[in-house]
């Protein structure tokens, strides 16, 4: 499958996430909770639901495995993901695909943590082997009792789904940044098998379709489940980021959408280059696919128009004036914002946040979610 919209090499910056203390030496289990107030604590840890599920979605998908595997101190003792998959991608792409994902671990290595040091004139001096240390930031930029910092990296991408690989990193980074500020939750029971999307999609459509959808079974099934995963996640932090008191939370969560926005947009333009494909077996096109994924989360999340596909009526598009929708957005193209229990309705695919299902067969976790589940 021509995947044309990246094909050419071009670089791009990352976001990586660095754990680090002020004194350079990485610090993982202190934890720092403490420095943000209770309810701002409480709604970055509501984030971690998501990103548990993004994080396992997404390296089951590339890998065959996920944080169990990877790094299994972040699941903190969680079950394992049920149903999770390697997904089918064309021959090639699997291949590159492999190579990238041994080489981000290669790069992961090089990175030489301990030595990492504050400057005396405020910069993050960071060595990787083999080469001259790199200096970033200052620290007066960054705040005060930040544990995280993110550092532009440049990487050369020749293929859209080394973007997705990176992401193993950088979702990586997301559950580490998130649990330096909280004291977070065991991974909860995730339910990602082919029947939980097939089911998604036939609520979608609004029929069943035959055969069941399989997010895993090839490129443009993976990437309309990922149009199903990430898009609440940019949601939530929209929503959270007025709610938060303390500006160590704004600054994380800000981070955060940063590179949550980005993904979406990612899976949105390879997704808009298909949008008049059919997804065979089917007779839906790939926009038909989009446009009922955001129609039914708009149906269970119950809290108005916050979705919208890749083709929209006029009157929708960016200033009323256009049907292609590229990015979702409301009629000044600012993004939308939804609350946790719009979330959790979607993600629980039950329309109540009091009642799990789909995704979370038993339920997220954290103080916001377990005060739904108890009423
Ligand atoms: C996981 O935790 C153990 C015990 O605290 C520690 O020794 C180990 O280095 C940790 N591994 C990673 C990858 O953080
Ligand atoms: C996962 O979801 C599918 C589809 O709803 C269901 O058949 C299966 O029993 C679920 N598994 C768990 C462990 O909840
Ligand atoms: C919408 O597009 C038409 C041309 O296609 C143009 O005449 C009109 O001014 C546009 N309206 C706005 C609000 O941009």
């Amino acid at each position: 499958m021509a995947l044309n919209i990246f094909s050419n090499s071009f670089v791009v910056f990352l976001l990586v996430l660095l754990s680090y203390s002020p004194n350079g030496v990485l610090v993982r289990s202190a934890p720092h909770y403490s420095a943000l107030p209770k309810s701002d604590a409480d709604i970055v840890e509501f984030a971690l639901n998501l990103e548990y599920l993004e994080a396992e979605y997404f390296l089951y998908g590339a890998l065959g495995y996920g944080l169990d595997v990877v790094n299994p101190n972040l699941t903190q003792g969680g079950p394992t993901p049920c149903g999770a998959k390697i997904a089918h991608l064309s021959p090639i792409i699997k291949d590159v695909t492999l190579q990238f994902a041994l080489q981000e671990v290669g790069h992961l290595r090089v990175w030489d943590y301990r030595r990492n040091r504050w400057c005396q004139d405020g910069r993050l001096k960071v060595y990787v082997r083999g080469s001259a240390p790199r200096y970033f930031g200052s620290k007066s930029s960054v705040p005060n009792m930040a544990r995280f910092s993110p550092c532009l990296v440049r990487l050369r991408v020749t293929n859209p789904y080394q973007i997705m690989i990176n992401d193993i990193s950088i979702f990586h980074g997301f559950i580490e940044a998130i649990k330096n500020w909280v004291k977070g939750f065991p991974r909860p029971l995730l339910n990602i098998s082919s029947e939980t999307f097939g089911e998604i999609i036939d609520n979608a459509f609004g029929e069943k379709l035959n055969p069941s959808f399989d997010p895993y079974a090839n490129d443009i099934n993976y990437l309309i489940a990922s149009y199903a995963i990430s898009y609440v996640g940019l949601n939530g932090y929209v929503g959270a980021n007025p709610l938060l008191k303390s500006t160590n939370a704004r600054s994380l969560i800000a981070s955060l959408l940063g590179v949550e926005s980005g993904q979406d947009a990612v899976i949105r333009a390879l997704l808009y280059e298909r949008w008049n494909q059919k997804v065979t077996p089917y007779t839906h096109t790939v926009a038909e696919f989009t446009n009922a994924i955001s129609g039914i989360r708009n149906k269970l999340g119950r809290g108005g128009l916050k979705d919208e596909g890749l083709l929209v009526s006029k009157e929708l598009g960016a200033e009323a004036n256009v049907t292609g929708n590229i990015l979702a957005g409301n009629s000044y193209s600012v993004s939308y914002a939804r609350t946790p229990q719009e979330i959790l309705r979607i993600v629980y695919g039950t329309s109540h946040e009091g009642v799990p299902g789909g995704f979370y067969p038993n339920g997220g976790d954290g103080d916001i979610v377990k005060s739904f589940l108890k009423n």
